[in-house]
């Protein structure tokens, strides 16, 4: 959560951090801060509320400078105010900082016996006051100071942080919290992702764990420079990256919000996804990135599933087509309650963590632990070089490019194709599929996109469907099968960001209780394709009409059954089972999309949600 930039160049700082922070809001948005030198001394801004409230304190105070940093914060220790909100200033020093400082209590009595004071209840300032207690007690420099400071701390963290008597210095550093560094023409930029950067530059150092960097503007006779070492204060190198993202990825592209425009890319993200992967020939997988060689996966005796939220429905699934199609047990769990007990793994479990971020806590502290305990790794990660593919042993990226809205839409049908490209490869290499079967699954993955553009020429009638539901405060959505996972993503969907009641059920466990819950003022949403399951789902749309609910359904093209049934039916193209949930999934996201906007809610940036969740 949190994201902060640092700019260090020519160019008037400020309008191009503020840039940057738009481009992070996704991570948190309850106050924004800016602190600029203007070669005198360091001046800030900060303002509680999204970032436009930054810039309309900016508007009225203009601060000028060519070096500073930024910070947009979703709040974890003290509420959000203009008090709480980044950068923090503690005498010479002022410091933006995404993560937890976890011994920040013992510190903050220890600083207050020698006599500092506090403006704010955040562990953040904690750490300003160390960099500036550093200083004062002798140390050479500012980078010299961050890296005493950050010795006396435990937790995680990405910071950046500036000295009133260093006009051209920016260190910055990260300890499990993301920070990248863009190598721009005259001018160094530092990041917590790719899109804040992208509008400067391509070139680009991903810091690891550890890292401390001292970022020095041009002068009159040197380029700008970054100088990377350990905390201790040894030297290290790391590689510069080219990214192949656009600054135009992360613009909306005429679609009123980020969310509208991701469902949309969602053909283009599934294409990406599979380019160069597939072997159609041998039906079969190009497995390289995937790190797991024949033998290997012929020695797995289990998979296990990490994931959180949206990509932990895209999990269940996996689940449904590894042990379909691979024949291997495979157990799905959420990050967070693996956190909660001993979990036993054996060094012939393949362990996949599915994260659009690749940060997320949860699922990172589960793959961690999995990995100590001598299981395989195999990220499914959206963000490049993110904290879960460092750590995995093999990892296959979904390429869906940046994902801006904070409800999961097109990175969700990414992670489907991953997950059936590895569940098809590990079919492949345990001999349970054929070449022929391979081919015929993989054909029917290729053909996606175009069903969805299929879907996607629906909207409209889908946008007239959710104006039913705008007054709806409860709302139950039923599935079975391969259709129980994307009722749980249709309910997650519409309550994240319409703000209404939403439950996503097995529908054969409705008579087990939910069934209670219907009357004729009830939208039941019915995920019923044409399937293996559809005879039983048709009669839980029977149940719910009994009891006069109203039904809207997902139903295969010519269901006259579904006709006489539903009040409202979105038709789906008549497609191979296996990548239905790809399919059944964008009207869902669309019905959320569009009660959201009739409400007239922040649809890309909705109340109390970040996007990437790196707290526990
Ligand atoms: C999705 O719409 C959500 N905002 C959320 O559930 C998300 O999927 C979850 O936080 C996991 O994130 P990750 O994929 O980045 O790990």
């Amino acid at each position: 959560m949190c994201g902060i930039v640092g700019y260090a160049g020519r160019q008037s700082a400020a309008p191009i951090i503020v840039d940057g922070l738009r481009r992070l809001e996704y991570r948190g948005y309850d106050s924004a801060g800016v602190a600029i030198h203007d070669g005198r001394g360091i001046e800030t801004v900060r303002a509680l509320g999204k970032l436009r409230a930054l810039g309309d304190a900016l508007a009225k105070r203009p601060l000028e400078g060519a070096l500073g940093i930024g910070h947009t914060r979703w709040a974890t220790h003290g509420r959000p105010s203009e008090e709480n909100a980044h950068p923090h200033v503690a005498g010479k020093v002022a410091l933006v900082h995404n993560g937890i400082i976890e011994n920040h209590a013992a510190l903050r009595r220890e600083l207050a016996a020698d006599g500092a004071r506090f403006g704010s209840e955040t562990d953040t300032e904690i750490l300003a006051h160390l960099v500036d207690r550093a200083l004062s007690r002798g140390a050479v420099n500012l980078f010299d100071a961050v890296r005493v400071a950050l010795s006396e701390v435990t937790g995680a963290y990405a910071i950046a942080v500036l000295s009133v008597d260093e006009p051209n210095t920016i260190v910055a550093a990260r300890h499990g919290s993301p920070l990248v560094l863009g190598y721009g023409e005259n001018e160094m930029l530092c990041g917590s992702d790719i899109s804040a950067l992208l509008s400067h530059t391509r070139d680009m150092v991903f810091l690891e764990d550890g890292d401390v960097v001292e970022l020095r503007g041009p002068t009159s006779s040197e380029g700008p420079s970054a100088r990377i070492t350990t905390i201790a204060g040894a030297a290290v190198e790391r590689p510069r990256k080219r990214i192949d993202w656009s600054p135009t990825m992360a613009e909306r592209g005429g679609f009123k919000h980020f969310m509208l425009k991701e469902i949309h890319e969602q053909p283009d993200a599934i294409a990406a996804t599979l380019r160069g992967r597939i072997d159609l020939e041998n039906g079969d997988v190009h497995g390289s990135e995937i790190g797991l060689s024949p033998e290997v996966v012929r020695g797995i005796r289990r998979v296990y599933i990490v994931a959180c939220g949206t990509s932990f429905h895209a999990s269940l699934l996996g689940r449904y087509w590894i042990e379909s199609l691979a024949g291997v047990q495979t157990v799905v769990e959420l990050g967070s309650e693996l956190a909660n007990r001993k979990a036993v793994f054996c060094d012939d479990d393949l362990v996949i963590a599915v994260s659009q971020s690749g940060e997320t806590f949860d699922t990172l502290a589960a793959a961690k632990a999995a990995k100590s305990r001598g299981a395989r790794v195999l990220a499914i990660a959206n963000v490049l070089d993110s904290a879960i593919p460092r750590l995995a042993h093999g990892e296959l990226y979904t390429r869906a490019g940046p994902e801006i809205g904070v409800a999961s839409t097109k990175c969700f049908t990414a992670q489907l194709t991953a997950l059936l490209l590895v569940a098809v490869y590990l079919g492949r290499q345990r001999g349970a599929l054929d070449a022929t079967q391979g081919a015929s699954l993989l054909e029917g993955l290729c053909a996606v996109p175009g069903f969805i553009n299929e879907l996607l020429g629906d909207a409209d009638y889908v946008r007239s469907i959710a104006t039913s539901l705008v007054d709806a405060t409860d709302v139950l959505f039923l599935g079975r099968g391969l259709n129980y996972p994307i009722a749980l993503e249709g309910a997650l969907k519409l309550k994240e960001i319409s703000y209404a009641h939403a439950e996503g059920y097995a529908a054969g466990e409705m008579k087990h209780g939910p069934i209670a819950l219907i009357d004729s003022s009830l939208p039941v949403v019915v995920v019923a394709p044409r399937d293996a399951s559809y005879d039983k789902a048709l009669g839980n749309v029977q149940e719910v009409r009994a009891r006069e609910g109203r039904v809207i359904a997902l139903a295969t093209k010519g269901d006259e059954a579904m006709h006489d049934l539903a009040e409202h039916i979105v038709w789906l193209p008549d497609a191979p089972e296996h990548v239905l949930p790809l399919l059944t999934v964008v009207p869902l996201q669309l019905l959320a999309y569009y009660v959201a906007s009739r409400k007239g809610h922040d649809v890309d940036q909705p109340r109390n949600l970040a996007k990437t969740v790196t707290v526990e």
